[in-house]
């Protein structure tokens, strides 16, 4: 939640800063703010609402200068606003800080402050750190934030300007990310890799409790005593166009369309010689994973969605007990842990704090955790005892597709390979599997070639209020996605039900005017879906039915169908979810909705 920029080097500063904030807009988008070391004056211009406000204010002033911050909010502490939107300076307007996360004691340091009587001009939990800033500071910046932070309580990430020291942005992170891009006589900062890959692929990660001294030609890591750190640059692989919107109208709309390339990326990175293979981040052998007895899956949204079905594969095909949980529940509750248990995080971003939590809880319990994230480096990956990656590539629109498949096809193969160790599964019955999950990509195709059908039945229903989502076995979670992925975009309420659980209460909904969207493909439960949809069809529900092709049985109780390849149920919600993303794309692009950046929502949840 929220984005910091940060440039120092020759280039038009303010466009740098826009173009770097504008690859981060999706982690904050109610305001936005640049500060630039002008003529040894500190300028900030700042604008509540989308970036484009921002950009439309730059264009009137030309700002000249060599190094700038800039930040993209999404509001904690005060309402959206000209005056809370960052940077947030000091009394005298000689430090500009910007910040992602919270400042948990910012009430107490602020009543303390305006004590010693500072003004200040905002309702945010930020400005005390400017204000402290102020005054640790003795002529040496670092050493000021440094004596700031010990000050702080909670996670953040901040990015200091200061026109007593012109060369350089100090930045210090604590539980928000934050990297730094290292190029050729230039510097750049942000919270994420998109800000600056277009002009850099190496990248230091920085860790907790680091101070960065960014210069035009040096960078300077301490720790948090000021000692200094060695600096560990990696080389980024993707390439800038990955994360461009190219031929599609929006992101989301990309990134359901590189599902097959995604999961054939996957293949061909995790079926190495008929062997699964997870990297060099999954660190487990095989004696520590042969003992376990339990899982317990923690993750939140949509990633919840994939760990549930993670729960029905590592029952069904390894035979461990597994609970899924949301983790902000999870975190809060006192589980009660029998035998070895592993716990699983799953997470695109990485950087949740829920799931963050729930796996320092775990930690602290001395059970071992995994964790399937998207983002390499990121927090979680970092504090999991191993970590199985999964290779979406950059996920920039604000509802999850790609990573979702990507969850999905990485926790089946992590399920099989426990199977295996576990004497579940002979390397025979492996194979023949590995055979069905390769024809994935060509059939997530033959789904994404429906698109404009599944258009036109979006279309026919936009103007609904309700919609009811239906599933059973491993594809009641798809149904929760699939209302999951409609509500955040369209803005229209949707549930996702088990098929059995209607007739306890939310058959009492059905009329004509409530669409009921089911899936209705090829399972040990199919006969069992057919007669709830009949339940439905006897109250007059109008049913959308994802099914299998010409499945006649499905032809005659629904009112339409949206046809999909036949796979093995363990693999069929990486089939069946498709056409549930694309229906919600189009019902909310339909409406006129911001897909990408869907009011109140941001990419990256690193606030509680
Ligand atoms: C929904 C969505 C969210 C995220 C959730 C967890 O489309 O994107 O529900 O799945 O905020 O985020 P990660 O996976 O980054 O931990």
């Amino acid at each position: 939640m929220c984005g910091i920029v940060g440039y120092i080097g020759s280039k038009d500063i303010t466009s740098v800063l826009l173009s770097s904030l504008w690859k981060l807009e999706y982690r904050g988008y109610d305001s936005s703010g640049i500060a630039v070391i002008e003529n040894g004056e500190l300028k900030v211009v700042k604008s509540v609402g989308k970036l484009m406000t921002l950009q439309e204010k730059l264009s009137k002033e030309r700002i000249e200068g060599s190094v700038g911050i800039g930040h993209t909010r999404w509001a904690t502490h005060g309402e959206p606003s000209d005056h809370n939107a960052h940077p947030q300076t000091d009394c005298n307007e000689k430090f500009a800080v910007v910040h992602n996360g919270i400042i948990e004691n910012y009430y107490t340091l602020k009543e303390k402050l305006i004590k010693r009587k500072h003004i200040f001009q905002s309702t945010t939990d930020t400005e005390v750190i400017a204000h402290l800033i102020e005054e640790n500071y003795n002529g040496d910046l670092k050493d000021a934030v440094l004596r700031t932070v010990k000050k702080l309580e909670g996670s953040y990430a901040i990015a200091v300007l200061s026109p007593y020291e012109d060369d350089k942005i100090i930045a210090y992170r604590k539980g928000s990310p934050l990297i730094i891009g290292v190029g050729n006589n230039e510097n750049l900062l942000a919270s994420d890799i998109p800000a600056v890959i277009s002009h850099t692929k190496n990248i230091i990660i920085m860790e907790d409790d680091e101070l960065a001294v960014i210069k035009r030609d040096t960078i300077e890591i301490f720790n948090q005593k000021g000692e200094k750190k060695p600096l560990k640059i990696n080389k980024i692989e993707w390439e800038p166009e990955s994360i461009e919107k190219g031929e599609f109208k929006h992101f989301m709309l990309k990134e359901i369309f590189e599902q097959p390339e995604v999961i054939r990326r996957n293949i061909s990175l995790r079926i190495v010689d008929n062997k699964l293979n997870f990297g060099d981040s999954f660190r487990f052998n095989k004696k520590e994973l042969s003992n376990i007895t339990n899982i317990v899956i923690q993750a939140c949204g949509t990633s919840w969605h994939a760990g549930y079905i993670g729960k029905y594969l590592l029952e069904d095909i390894a035979r461990i007990n597994t609970e899924v949980d949301i983790s902000s529940e999870f975190r809060y509750r006192n589980p009660v842990y029998g035998g070895e248990t592993l716990v699983i995080a799953i997470s695109q971003s990485g950087e949740t704090a829920d799931t963050l939590a729930g796996l320092r809880e775990a930690k602290a319990k001395f059970l071992k955790v995994l964790s399937f994230v998207n983002v390499m480096g990121s927090t979680i990956s970092r504090e999991s005892d191993s970590t199985i990656y999964l290779n979406a590539g950059p996920e920039i629109g604000v509802a999850s597709t790609k990573a979702f498949t990507s969850q999905i096809l990485n926790i089946y193969l992590f399920t099989l390979y426990l199977a295996r160790i576990k004497w579940r599964l002979e390397d025979e019955e492996i194979n023949e599997k590995f055979a069905l999950i390769k024809e994935l990509p060509d059939k997530i195709k033959v789904v994404l070639n429906n698109n404009e059908r599944i258009k036109e039945i979006a279309g026919i229903f936009k103007d609904k209020k309700n919609f009811i989502f239906l599933g059973r076995g491993i594809n009641y979670p798809v149904a929760l996605e699939g209302a999951l992925k409609l509500k955040e975009i369209s803005y229209v309420h949707a549930t996702g039900y088990p098929a059995g659980e209607l007739k306890h209460g939310p058959l009492a909904l059905i009329d004509k005017e409530t669409p009921v969207i089911a899936i209705a493909t090829s399972s040990n439960v199919y006969e069992k879906m057919l007669n709830n949809l009949e339940e439905v069809k006897a109250r007059n529900g109008i049913i959308i039915a994802i099914s299998n092709m010409n499945d006649e049985k499905v032809k005659k109780i629904a009112d339409y169908i949206i046809e999909v390849p036949y796979v093995i149920e363990h693999l069929s919600p990486i089939i069946n979810v498709i056409p549930l993303q694309l229906f919600a794309y189009h019902l909310a692009d339909m409406n006129g909705r911001d897909v990408d950046k869907p009011r109140n929502l941001a990419k990256s949840v690193t606030v509680e």
